[in-house]
């Protein structure tokens, strides 16, 4: 990364040693255009200095998965060193789906979901579901989720993640997820930014199709503002990402809120950096970031 890294730089663009960022270069150059010099910095670097950035901005940290402690650790003891963005807390809340819970709580519309502790049987209200969708609650990019109408393949797949001592999820699969889509609302600093209609993961080959930007509907704009409504570090937030799929009956349902590390389609709306260096600035100018 030694092309994008400036003797000057006071912002840490954070990801990992092997992600697969195609935003890191639109970002430092919005960055840079606002007066905040900026490098990528690989978060488990030994030798990063993060004293010595004005913030460290954690975008493409996605091999946290498999180690989620070592994560919060350093997300914790780089807070105590800079202005962290999302804060450590937020990430620690967030990086774990067992989240979705409290904010169902909070009577947000959350996509229905039996959590499966180790050892535990799949949940009655299962029994219900046609078709299912099995997943760790620490994950990204769909890995180790499995679709089935099979229970028995759902059971499975719940008891491996056990045995590894991870919490499974269970949720009925959501088929307008390959009409519609999925519908990702970006808020940056606050602010609605723009939205992208996002293709199924679990239809297999084929079964996909291209982010696109678009145009929320009202109520999904809505849903995505009761469920930040619902966060109460909102307030403290560089940027969401609200994630929604429509249930059979069409309500808009949560499915994700990413806070750590979500992907923001910088690329897919022509302000969409540019406000990103802006909320930044305005926090470290703010000093409440
Ligand atoms: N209940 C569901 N119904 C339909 N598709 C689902 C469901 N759960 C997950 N998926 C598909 O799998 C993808 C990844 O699941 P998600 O819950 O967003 O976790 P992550 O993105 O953290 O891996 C979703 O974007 C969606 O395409
Ligand atoms: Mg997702």
């Amino acid at each position: 990364m030694s092309d994008l890294s400036s003797p000057r730089a006071t912002v840490a663009y954070v990801t990992s040693r092997d992600a697969p960022d195609m935003e890191i270069g639109i970002a430092l150059e919005a960055f840079g255009r606002v007066g905040l010099a900026a490098e990528a910095v690989v978060w488990d670097d030994p030798a990063a200095d993060w004293a010595g950035y004005t913030a460290a901005v954690v975008r493409s940290t996605w091999d946290y998965t498999t180690r989620r402690s070592e994560f919060l650790a350093w997300a914790h003891r780089t807070a105590a060193l800079t202005t962290l963005c999302n804060p450590a807390a937020v990430l620690e809340w967030n990086t774990d789906k067992t989240y979705l819970r409290t904010l169902a709580g909070a009577g947000v519309p959350v996509v229905p979901t039996a959590w499966v502790g180790p050892g535990d049987p799949l949940g009655e209200e299962t029994a219900h579901w046609p078709e299912l969708v099995v997943k760790p609650t620490v994950s990204v990019g769909a890995r180790d989720t499995v679709r089935t109408t099979d229970r028995a393949v759902a059971a499975a797949h719940a008891a491996a993640l056990g045995a590894a001592g991870r919490t499974a999820m269970v949720q009925p699969y959501l088929p307008m997820v390959e009409s519609e889509g999925e519908t990702s609302l970006l808020f940056i600093g606050g602010e609605f930014s723009h939205a992208i209609r996002r293709g199924p993961m679990l239809a297999g080959a084929g079964g996909g199709f291209t982010d696109t930007a678009r145009q929320p509907d009202a109520d999904q704009l809505a849903a995505a503002e009761q469920v930040l409504a619902a966060v109460p570090e909102r307030a403290d937030l560089l940027y969401a990402r609200v994630d929604l799929v429509r249930a059979p009956d069409g309500a808009p349902l949560l499915i994700e809120l990413e806070l750590a590390e979500p992907r923001l389609f910088l690329s897919h709306h022509p302000d969409a950096a540019g406000r990103l260096a802006d909320a930044l600035r305005s926090r470290l100018a703010a000093g409440t970031a």
